[in-house]
């Protein structure tokens, strides 16, 4: 990388030039922005550049190659912006280098009329874009922001993976938000221990799943899973599935039956829906859970049981409880430890890694190469509400797939009411002028959240509230992840 040394290197190559001074942008947010290199053989164009695109990121700037790559070995940044002249190399050899070394980093070449073919030819060797000078500013950003937005897919994507291998149990769920990790702990935590797991979550959240992931991080795990869906029988039938009956019990019980507790002793038994169980039936199994012990319908002989159990819903027991639907004394032996499942509108986080991972899934099924994702399909997803959560994601994406004609997945192979899907919905009231507070609330935050280039402590500090209050109100309105997008 010396081949090239221009005279005056020496004196311009100490020189870098940043944004990411920790006083002037706040603290412990800084490491949460992208981070962004700039070099370019002219001192004023990387200072021009570091300040335009302080919103961004963390900038850096540098006049030397040599210097840029020390620095991009140390930090691993999102993405390099280089120009093809430089004073020490020619960026795309700067580029190859930094492509050598990691994946996970976006080249973004800038041209002089002079050396375009030179950028074609980058493009094929894995520059993400190239630009010619002289372009506007805001032609920078707008590729910027792709690359920020693809490196983050790229980046999921391969902590995905490593948090498969390191949580190798948890296998199929997928999560990166703060609140599924959190999720991920209490399973390592709680699995191995015998006790009874409630979980809660509306549907379609994958409750069953964390059943599932329990049982297969327990020392019952060679043993069997059953799952007993409480809402599906009527109150004689459940007895009967769950106790089974001896030969005779009664008219129609011409032999014996053994009953799902029996099935799956040493197991667990996973009473799905338990919300939806009746009142006297809760008092029987209340019984056998404390006694350890059952009778087969019409039986007389009691039968040992070693069962973990484990309760999923969607309703919330304790108001069940208070409201004489649900008693007390059943919930609070269910509940000994509770996992709290969130809706996916409340962790958008995992919705870029949900989509990639049932984009493969679905591939995989219908034996199609797996496709490339376009911004016309993803941008009406990350919009989307989602209210039947993962298992609505997954029908859509499983759909797509399904449907899609080429090696890439596009607006038209959504459902047709998510087409529709706009970003900002105007209503009515909006066009004559009238807004809900709410909406006010949350395009004034999000404004001076983009004015300050996405710095929480900063943009507390002019709002006159704390950094805890911003967070939430930001987590409310869905503009946490904003920042990550590098959406404006
Ligand atoms: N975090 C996740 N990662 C990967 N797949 C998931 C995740 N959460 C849910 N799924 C998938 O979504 C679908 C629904 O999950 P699951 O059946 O566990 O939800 P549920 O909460 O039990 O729903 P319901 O209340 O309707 O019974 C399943 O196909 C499951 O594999
Ligand atoms: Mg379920």
């Amino acid at each position: 990388m010396t081949a090239r040394k221009a005279r005056g290197q020496h004196l311009v190559s100490s020189c870098r030039y940043g944004n990411r001074d920790k006083k002037a942008h706040g603290e412990d947010n800084q490491r949460d922005r992208p981070l962004i290199v700039v070099v370019d053989d002219e001192l004023v164009t990387v200072k021009r550049l570091v300040r335009a695109l302080a919103k961004e990121g963390r900038v850096e700037g540098f006049v030397s190659a040599d210097e840029a790559l020390a620095f991009i070995k140390q930090e691993a940044p999102d993405v390099l912006i280089s120009d093809i002249r430089l004073q020490d190399a020619d960026g795309v050899y700067l580029m190859q280098q930094v492509l050598s070394m990691s994946d996970e980093i976006a080249v973004i070449l800038m041209t002089g009329y002079a050396s375009i073919e030179q950028a074609v030819e980058a493009t094929k060797k894995g520059a993400f874009h190239y630009l010619e000078k002289p372009f506007h500013i805001s032609a920078l950003k707008k590729v910027l922001r792709k690359a920020l937005v693809s490196m983050q897919a790229r980046k999921q994507m391969s902590l995905i993976s490593h948090e498969l291998v390191k949580n190798g149990g948890f296998g199929r769920m997928i999560g990166l938000s703060t609140p599924m990790r959190q999720v991920f702990n209490t399973i390592a935590k709680v699995a191995p221990l015998d006790c009874n797991v409630l979980i809660q979550g509306e549907s379609g959240t994958g409750k069953e799943l964390v059943a599932r992931s329990l049982h297969a991080n327990s020392p019952r795990s060679s043993r069997p899973f059953v799952s007993f869906n409480c809402g599906a029988f009527s109150e004689d039938l459940i007895a009967n599935e769950l106790f089974g009956h001896e030969k005779g019990a009664f008219t129609g019980a011409l032999t014996t039956k053994v009953g799902l507790l029996e099935a799956a002793n040493g197991g667990t038994v996973l009473l799905d829906e338990v919300g939806e169980m009746p009142i006297s039936m809760q008092v029987k199994l209340l019984r056998v859970i404390q006694e350890r012990t059952f009778l087969r319908v019409g039986g007389i002989k009691p039968i040992d049981l070693d069962v973990r159990f484990i309760a999923a819903t969607n309703k919330d027991l304790e108001k069940m409880a208070a409201a004489g639907d649900f008693r007390y004394d059943f919930f609070y032996r269910l509940k000994v430890v509770t996992i709290e499942l969130p809706p996916l509108r409340e962790r958008r986080e995992d919705l870029m890694p949900l989509m990639l991972h049932f984009v493969e899934k679905a591939a995989k099924k219908f034996g199609k190469p797996v496709p490339k994702l376009s911004d016309g399909f993803v941008e009406p997803l990350e919009s989307y509400p989602f209210p039947g959560n993962v298992r609505e994601m997954e029908h859509i994406i499983e759909r797509a797939v399904a449907l899609s004609q080429d090696d890439t997945l596009r607006a038209s192979d959504l459902p047709p009411d998510l087409k529709l899907i706009r970003p900002e919905p105007v209503d009515k009231r909006r066009e004559e002028g009238i807004r809900p507070l709410r909406s006010l609330e949350k395009d004034y935050i999000f404004d001076v959240y983009r004015k300050t280039g996405f710095n929480q402590s900063e943009t507390a500090r002019i709002l006159g509230i704390s950094r805890t209050t911003l967070w939430r109100r930001l987590k409310k309105f869905n503009l946490l992840h904003k920042s990550r997008a590098g959406k404006s």
